[in-house]
């Protein structure tokens, strides 16, 4: 956690600026965590305490706050966010087997960040393209009926191409 600090220190210093702008608010816990999350790019668990010391409020309280609402994130986001779709028609056509293409041609799990910091993979329920099952979406893109590695090859290269 120390290191952590240490390595971001002039961040926590922007932070404690937005904390004490904003401290006196009736409760400020949702708009500091949302520049928060703009300061350091998603929110780790030091950032969580670190806040929840500052406007005296139990931990507890922060991480609800960011695990209830889907904007807030506790991983480190990628350029790109490759929301796959886990509702039902999705599900019954094989979203399980493309999230793991995706997994293996990206070279990370649900959830994480590949190390160049260009792709997170996220799971999301319906996204209303149900007729194309299954279903990837990457910022305004559906991308559906996805059925073979190398259709995901062909799709996430045209992001790496962009990057
Ligand atoms: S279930 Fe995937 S788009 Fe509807």
């Amino acid at each position: 956690m120390a290191e952590f600090h240490e390595k971001n220190a002039l961040l926590f210093q922007k932070l404690k600026e937005v904390i004490d702008g904003k401290k006196q608010l009736q409760d400020p816990l949702i708009e500091i965590l949302r520049e928060a999350q703009e300061i350091f790019g998603y929110l780790p668990i030091e950032v969580q305490e670190f806040i929840a010391q500052e406007i005296r409020v139990p931990i507890s309280k922060v991480y609800g706050v960011v695990t209830f609402y889907n904007f807030f994130s506790m991983i480190p986001r990628g350029k790109f966010i490759i929301n796959v779709c886990m509702g039902t028609a999705c599900y019954v056509k094989g979203s399980p087997r493309l999230l793991r293409m995706i997994e293996e041609n990206v070279g990370c799990k649900l959830n994480e960040t590949t190390e160049d910091k260009l792709f997170t993979i996220a799971a999301v329920r319906c996204v209303g393209a149900c007729s194309l099952a299954p279903v990837f979406v990457i910022g305004e893109d559906t991308y559906g009926r996805i059925d073979s590695a190398k259709k995901v090859k062909e799709i996430l290269d045209k992001y790496r191409k962009e990057a």
